[in-house]
């Protein structure tokens, strides 16, 4: 009769809908031939950037970080660290003791920079930086003390010693005008001039990736790579000199920043990106640029899930079709909300309240939905972020020309840290995108904090040696 019939539409339309949702996601599902061919390309990249020919050109630009060995344990000292350019802004005082009992001791105070300031003149943030080393070195009663500073400043800078870093372009959320271009060392100097009420010694400009790894080496002598999965996405190893073409000398190792979240800047990642990764992309404040980044770090997941979203809305698969003023707000899933709904212990019921919490009203099937969508999103920039790891570790196989490589990456972020699936997937990707290469994975414990301080004690020591 009529009802069955009627029972026969809704049926088709349910399934026709569980369709082309499947559709749309598998755009986000990579095969391991695909992976590989990332894993390729990235190789290709780092050639690129390496070179002295390329390197000009290079998407990739795998900036030489003065940093030529890992820790000895020798590091001894007070230093101020800052801590730039992650979820928080911090500045930290780190004690470092040699000798038998290495001990490192740390304090620290997280302080906010607005975002009018994170966007505004290049003084205005050196001048709230210094404003906050100012708190800090009143809260810690140490206002006479002329400390050496190291400053973490996670954005790709052109280094051509350890205490100068010319800044190429901002990353992330960063935008301060009269920067690019300006030594980030000179200005924090000074602003520090410009206040007149202490003095400090800028020793060392650090990458987060760098600190990162410089943590996990001072305890495991075999790290030899650092890597972030966070606001951002990116790397560091230690490569052979006479492969850095960029710099003179062919003796030894140095650390390489390679700023791998530019990959797919060139367009060699097109054919994987989908409309939704173009859409967020055209949305940011740094259109074009940070292609990789923007398909695996945590600042860009939300917004490639929120873009999805959108679209699902429209086509009247989701919330009712009724796309909500919160739905279009930028920014409102952080790597903590997607982390909670892809959590497994969590009950349907507390994901539709954590998207009550957002403002999204919905049903039942639209919190399995948006799950739905999470897990895709974040499995395909576990997957990515694993095949350019996977490029590094053969990189550094092929440089030593062995068989078989055991190495350790330190690693640090907020996407590896809370999010319940993305390290598993990542270390699973590398596994199997790199055979010959047995790779351990070290959560670094406060590595732009300690790495900065163990950076800036080599940058004393080697001062002092030239000196004397
Ligand atoms: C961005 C920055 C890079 C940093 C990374 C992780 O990619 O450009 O320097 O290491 O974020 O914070």
């Amino acid at each position: 009769g009529k009802g069955a019939a009627m029972v026969t539409a809704v049926a088709y339309r349910l399934a026709e809908q569980s369709r082309q949702i499947a559709q749309t996601l598998a755009e986000f599902q990579l095969s391991k031939e695909q992976l590989l061919e990332v894993k390729d390309r990235m190789k290709t990249e780092i050639l690129k950037g390496l070179g002295k020919a390329t390197h000009d050109t290079a998407t990739v630009k795998m900036l030489p970080t003065f940093v030529r060995s890992t820790p000895d344990g020798t590091e001894n000292g007070d230093f101020l660290a800052l801590d730039l350019g992650g979820t928080n802004f911090r500045v930290l005082l780190v004690k470092i003791r040699s000798g038998k009992r290495r001990t490192v001791e740390m304090h620290n105070k997280i302080y906010a920079i607005p975002l009018e300031v994170m966007q505004g003149t290049g003084e205005e943030l050196f001048d709230h930086i210094v404003h906050c080393i100012s708190d800090f070195l009143d809260y810690m009663g140490m206002k006479n003390a002329r400390l050496p500073l190291g400053f973490t400043f996670s954005f790709p800078c052109k280094q051509t010693s350890l205490d100068a870093g010319i800044l190429l372009t901002w990353t992330k959320g960063f935008k301060a005008t009269d920067c690019e271009g300006e030594d980030v060392a000179g200005l924090l100097r000074e602003g520090i001039k410009r206040r007149e009420e202490f003095d400090l010694d800028v020793v060392a400009v650090v990458n987060d990736t760098v600190g990162t790894m410089m943590t996990c080496a001072y305890e495991e002598p075999t790290c030899e790579i650092g890597l972030i999965a966070g606001t951002g996405s990116n790397a560091c190893y230690m490569e052979e000199m006479r492969n850095i073409e960029m710099v003179e000398g062919d003796e030894g190792r140095m650390c390489v920043n390679m700023e791998w979240g530019a990959f797919g800047d060139n367009g060699c990642l097109d054919d994987i990106r989908t409309q939704y990764d173009v859409a967020v992309d055209e949305l940011s404040l740094n259109a074009g640029k940070q292609r990789y980044e923007k398909m695996c770090s945590g600042m860009y997941l939300g917004e490639i899930v929120r873009n999805i979203l959108i679209d699902l809305t429209k086509r009247g698969f989701l919330f009712r079709g009724q796309i909500s003023e919160t739905l279009k707000t930028r920014g409102i899933f952080e790597t903590k909300f997607l982390s909670q709904i892809e959590s497994d212990r969590l009950a349907l019921l507390q994901v539709r309240s954590i998207l009550q919490h957002l403002g999204l009203d919905s049903t039942c099937d639209d919190s399995i939905i948006v799950k739905e969508v999470c897990g895709t999103v974040s499995h395909r920039a576990a997957q990515l972020c694993g095949a350019g790891m996977a490029a590094v570790v053969d990189k550094i196989r092929e440089n030593r020309g062995l068989d078989h490589l055991d190495i350790t990456v330190g690693v640090d972020g907020t996407l590896y840290k809370l999010h319940p699936h993305f390290s598993k997937i990542m270390h699973q990707t590398v596994k199997e995108l790199a055979p010959k290469c047995n790779v351990s994975f070290l959560l670094s414990e406060d590595g732009s904090g300690k790495g900065a301080a163990l950076i800036t004690a080599v940058g004393c020591r080697m001062r002092q040696q030239e000196q004397n």
